[in-house]
């Protein structure tokens, strides 16, 4: 008997069997309260064409919906471990929870990695450690073209606009920026109202020119330096592209575009809001840098760089090859890994296009240093930066600073529920539901985002101090180790191989490995 006969012989011989016993003893109708709506249920179920596992389970069917709907959370809070947990493991987000209130952030009786496992990585300590000197170091932004330079934190708020988050969390965001001296990006979705508590701010500009934008949808000048020239906005970041959706443009869902985010961005309501893929203000690499320029005129002098997610190598070394040729440099250039996160992106851009940070991180570095570009800016890194060592491994392979957004989300009180594509956040982050975001007190979160900033710069300068080394800059490729093996272990230079000064600039010292793409790289091309 298959399961739908079952139902059809269990609903009838339900149904008499109380029909009958009701004629002795009444009260037994009322299991029809329960009985009915199961049968109606299950007859709906047969009769309806869209789900093939209710038509032949009827009922029973929807315990298979239930469990489904369930198991990110039995998944959360029962079955993974503590460091298997994906994006972020447990580990790391109970790192950031504790940091973030305050509380006791150790760890007893010993690591819980596997330190004999292939991808195991550390850093070496000196055995005449230093003391702490510098407690508030700053990464100088701004080279000689710059009239405002800006001194910023080693880490910092990374970019998510005001429409993938909410007004409450980027109020505390800018709060925290703000009481604890660190810059906040505002993402492309252009400054909101929420975004000036007074935290320093880095204005993205994507390719929707989100509040520099003209009627068409092309970057709007005298906009631009209306809202450059305010004093909070230290520096400007054009992006290109991001590591979680790489040259898919963006995209804020219909379900949360207020009529307040349609203003702000001046993008019609009830519509998916769509950054293109690429810009429209230049179409080459000459053409950044031309607009580098433009921006840092329009802006008055502050520093401006791009972001972007190394794809085809040969089409950033395009952009060296512009540099090399107009003789401008961006101020800064923010490298940002496949594996970075998003408010929304396909399925295929998230998991399978980008490079990731640290392999992209290098290539950067190493560019700019072959071609002896690399003192002209400074290079920032975005990556699940979420403990003072991410930082550090991050440093050594050549970043200046790193910036983080979901370590910052999840201090704001995130818990990873991932359904920022939703509107249903749990937490109020993520949503434009006013029910929703209004219980994320401001003020209480502003506070915890701070001390995990504050404690992580702690942690950062304790981390140099133990590695024997007095600042940021010292740290080097082979102060960190990979184990690749049971038995073999590889410093970052080792791995990770540098390339020479200069070396890029004459075919006789350009590396084997670099000729082909160096030579294919056109300042004119993409
Ligand atoms: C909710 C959310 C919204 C984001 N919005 C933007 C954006 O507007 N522009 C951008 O360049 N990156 C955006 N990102 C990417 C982050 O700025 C960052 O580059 C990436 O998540 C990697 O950093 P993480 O690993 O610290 O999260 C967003 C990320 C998240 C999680």
């Amino acid at each position: 008997m298959t399961v739908k006969q079952g139902f059809v012989v269990i609903s009838i011989t339900a149904t008499l069997l109380i029909l009958g016993i009701g004629q002795f003893w009444s009260p037994i109708y009322w299991l029809f309260l329960l009985v009915a709506p199961l049968i109606l249920l299950g007859i709906y179920d047969i009769l309806q064409k869209r789900h093939t596992i209710l038509r032949l389970y009827p009922v029973i069917g929807h315990g298979r919906y239930l469990f489904e709907s369930v198991r990110p959370e039995i998944q959360q809070y029962f079955v993974e471990s503590d460091i298997d947990g994906r994006p972020i493991n447990r580990e790391f987000r109970a790192l950031v929870y504790q940091r973030a209130k305050g509380s006791n952030d150790t760890r007893p009786f010993g690591t819980q990695f596997d330190v004999y496992r292939s991808g195991y990585e550390w850093v070496n300590h000196s055995l005449s450690p230093k003391a702490v000197t510098e407690r508030d170091p700053r990464i100088h932004f701004g080279g000689s073209d710059c009239l405002k330079p800006y001194d910023a934190s080693p880490l910092n708020i990374s970019a998510m606009s005001f429409g993938a988050l909410s007004k409450n969390a980027i109020s505390a965001l800018n709060i925290a920026a703000k009481t604890g001296g660190f810059s906040h990006n505002t993402g492309e979705g252009g400054i909101s109202p929420y975004h000036l508590a007074g935290g320093d701010l880095v204005w993205q500009i994507g390719t929707g020119y989100f509040g520099c934008r003209g009627p068409q949808g092309d970057f709007d000048a005298d906009k631009f330096s209306k809202q450059a020239s305010n004093d909070v906005v230290k520096m400007i970041e054009i992006k290109l592209s991001q590591g979680a959706k790489p040259g898919h443009g963006g995209i804020l869902p219909a379900a949360k575009v207020t009529q307040e985010i349609a203003d702000i961005r001046h993008v019609p309501l009830g519509h998916d809001v769509i950054s293109p893929p690429a810009h429209s203000a230049f179409d080459s690499p000459k053409g950044l840098l031309d607009f580098v320029v433009t921006l840092r005129d329009l802006s008055g002098g502050k520093p401006v760089g791009f972001k972007l997610c190394i794809g085809d190598k040969t089409e950033f070394l395009s952009i060296v090859k512009a540099m090399l040729e107009t003789g401008i440099t961006p101020d800064f250039i923010t490298i940002d890994g496949g594996e970075g996160g998003t408010g929304a992106a396909p399925i295929e851009l998230t998991n399978s296009v980008g490079m990731p940070l640290r392999d992209a991180l290098i290539f950067v570095n190493n560019s700019l240093i072959g071609s002896g570009l690399r003192g002209r800016m400074k290079l920032i890194a975005s990556g699940k930066a979420l403990s003072a060592f991410h930082m550090l491994r991050l440093m050594a392979l050549g970043a200046d600073a790193v910036n983080s957004a979901r370590a910052m989300m999840l201090a704001l009180g995130c818990i990873q529920s991932r359904s920022c594509n939703t509107g249903h956040c749990p937490t109020g982050i993520t949503t434009q539901n006013p029910a929703r975001f209004k219980a994320l007190d401001i003020d209480h979160k502003a506070e915890r985002v701070a001390n995990y900033h504050s404690a992580m710069i702690e942690h950062l300068v304790e981390l140099i101090a133990v590695a024997g080394l007095e600042r940021l800059d010292q740290l080097k490729p082979e102060d960190i180790n990979r184990r690749v093996s049971g038995t073999d272990v590889r410093n970052y230079r080792e791995l990770y191989p540098c390339i020479t000064q200069d070396c890029l600039l004459d075919n006789a010292t350009c590396p084997d490995s670099w000729k082909e793409r160096w030579s294919l790289a056109s300042a004119e091309a993409w």
